[in-house]
């Protein structure tokens, strides 16, 4: 072969092989792409499951499954296939959370079943209307419930826990229930229950209630930072912000129990 003969085979070869790569990594780009919107629908689901677990479950229950009297399932076959007709609602689903979420619900369709908190029946969420959640949190809760839909329809046969299923026959199960009922959990962070930011971590709170206050054990500062926050202000913390009202809103046996399960964080 002549050395230009040389030069256009290899050329040639050059070309095709720089068009293959070309064409291989353009056929992979919509599985990239897919890929990249798989995580991004998974991570806002997972943000979106921490928001309900703040806001949402000391109504709608600890996983989404309801509470009698107070506030339907997002999580059974009803709400997935007939709830939109019953309620008239032309969109799709995920919409139809947003708005009911973002707007709340002054007066319950449904009130025989579910009260909710009377009137409204369900607060405002949207900080457009005086709520506390921005609209990214709220399309997060939206697209978190949608998340149920496979098991509602009965696709899936469980699903993990959303929070530790507590046990209600112990003081300290009923403990983490009242936790999350009262509202501790939107301030306050335990590992696995809950991730609210306000007040200090909770996680090893037994460990070191004992040294908080001398002549305080830590079962006795643990009831006083309940009933009386304002005796003892943890460091780098404001005072007047946790509700000085927990003793009058609780029942004796609730506080009782809080302190029973807030003692097992060693
Ligand atoms: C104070 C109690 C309460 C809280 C807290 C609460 N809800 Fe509700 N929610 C209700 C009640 C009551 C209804 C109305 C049920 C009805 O109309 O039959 C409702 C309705 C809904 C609906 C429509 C359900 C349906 O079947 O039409 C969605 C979705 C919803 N809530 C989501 C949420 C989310 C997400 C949160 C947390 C950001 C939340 N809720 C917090 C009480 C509450
Ligand atoms: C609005 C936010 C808010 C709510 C709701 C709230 N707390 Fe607090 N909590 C705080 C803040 C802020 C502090 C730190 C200031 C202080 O010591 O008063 C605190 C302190 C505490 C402490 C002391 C922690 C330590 O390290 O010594 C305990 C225990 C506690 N809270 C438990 C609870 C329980 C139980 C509930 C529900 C019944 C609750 N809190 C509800 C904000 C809150």
């Amino acid at each position: 072969m002549k050395r230009v003969q040389l030069e256009i085979v290899l050329g040639t070869i050059l070309v095709l092989l720089s068009a293959a790569i070309v064409i291989i990594l353009g056929a992979r780009e919509p599985q990239r792409l897919a890929d990249y919107e798989v995580q991004q629908r998974a991570e806002l689901i997972e943000f979106g499951a921490s928001v309900f677990v703040t806001n949402c479950t000391r109504c709608h229950g600890t996983q989404a499954q309801g509470i009698t009297g107070v506030a339907p399932s997002l999580r059974d076959e009803n709400f997935f296939t007939r709830r939109l007709a019953e309620v008239g609602w032309q969109g799709s689903l995920e919409d139809y959370i947003v708005s009911v979420v973002t707007t709340g619900r002054q007066i319950s369709t449904r009130p025989e079943l579910y009260a909710g908190g009377g009137i409204p029946a369900m607060p405002t969420w949207s900080e457009k209307f005086g709520g506390p959640l921005r609209d990214d949190q709220i399309r997060a809760v939206a697209a978190f419930i949608m998340n149920f839909e496979p098991y509602a329809l009965g696709q899936v046969a469980t699903l993990e826990p959303l929070l530790p299923p507590v046990d209600e026959s112990t003081p300290e199960g009923r403990g983490q229930a009242v936790f999350v009922q009262a509202g501790c959990a939107a301030c306050h962070t335990i590992s696995g229950i809950s991730t609210g930011n306000i007040g200090p971590v909770l996680d090893g709170l037994a460990s070191r209630a004992g040294d908080r206050v001398s002549g305080l054990t830590a079962e006795e500062y643990i009831r006083q930072s309940i009933l009386d926050p304002s005796a003892y202000v943890v460091e780098g913390f404001a005072d007047g912000i946790m509700p000085q009202t927990f003793g009058d809103t609780l029942t004796d046996e609730q506080i009782n129990d809080l302190v029973a399960f807030l003692l097992t964080l060693q």
